[in-house]
């Protein structure tokens, strides 16, 4: 059985989140819609990524598996991993990565194209593991695109042993004032271009809107302490597109 084994004691079928209270935008990321809009973008994923942030989205990855300290032996659950961009460079420290995502087509590519890694179809809402499962957690370019991203934090802090770490790595708006409007160009003009060389182009003004409205790097450090995280730092990447966030249990 692999370490990162399905619990049966906790409950995958939440309940779904009143949409009407959570707005436009919220509602847009009820997680079947999410699941549905990556499996359309999957086979193409990895590419446009790459294309859209210049290649800078390696360094972003190797970042946050720097920052997570993971050990060889240590059990990893990498959450929102896709088609395992990330759970590849946590794994190539030794660390045991168990890769979990919503979107059945991103894992179909994981799997294909990294056969050694475990890959779970799963919620990180509702996360299908016992208490104090993992040495550390981690979630990159995937806290964004959830509903209620602090009862995610929540469900990280009680998979994670005491003492565990957590990473979160997100895009993010610069805060100073000529970066915001190379970003915003960047986002609003460039990005949906590129997006036509992928599956579901429209999908892709999505992930404007979504890193738009994402909070600054305060309040999600204050979502993480309020989610039973202690500790937590956060660092700014290539000027404020990225945040790296830390912390322990
Ligand atoms: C932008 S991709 C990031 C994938 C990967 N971490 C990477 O670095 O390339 C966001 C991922 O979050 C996943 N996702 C969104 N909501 C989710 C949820 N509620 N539970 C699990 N995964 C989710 C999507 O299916 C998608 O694969």
């Amino acid at each position: 059985m692999p370490r990162c084994a399905v619990s049966d004691e906790t409950d995958a079928a939440a309940p779904p989140l009143c949409e009407k209270l959570l707005g436009v935008m919220q509602s847009e990321k009820h997680p079947a819609k999410v699941a549905k809009m990556f499996d359309s973008v999957a086979p193409r994923y990895e590419i446009i990524t790459d294309l859209i942030s210049l290649g800078q989205d390696r360094r972003w990855r190797r970042a946050a598996t720097a920052a997570l300290h993971a050990q060889p032996g240590d059990l990893v659950l990498d959450v929102a991993a896709g088609t395992g961009a990330s759970s590849a460079v946590l794994a190539r420290t030794g660390a045991e990565v168990c890769a979990l995502d919503i979107s059945p087509g991103m894992v179909a590519v994981g799997h294909h194209d990294h056969p050694d890694i475990d890959f779970v179809v799963g919620d990180a809402q509702s996360l299908p593991f016992a208490d104090e499962t993992f040495d550390a957690v981690t979630v990159s370019f995937g806290l964004r695109n959830m509903p209620d991203p602090q009862r995610v934090l929540a469900e990280l802090a009680r998979v994670t042993k005491p003492g565990g770490r957590l990473v979160i790595c997100e895009l993010s708006t610069p805060p100073w004032r000529v970066l915001q409007f190379a970003h915003h160009i960047w986002i609003g003009r460039v990005m949906p271009l590129i997006a036509r060389l992928s599956s579901n182009p429209a999908s892709y003004r999505y992930l404007t809107e979504s890193i738009v409205d994402w909070p600054g790097p305060t309040t999600i450090a204050e979502w993480a302490a309020a989610a039973g995280w202690r500790h937590i730092s956060f660092k700014r990447l290539t000027g404020g597109i990225v945040t790296l966030h830390w912390g322990n249990r």
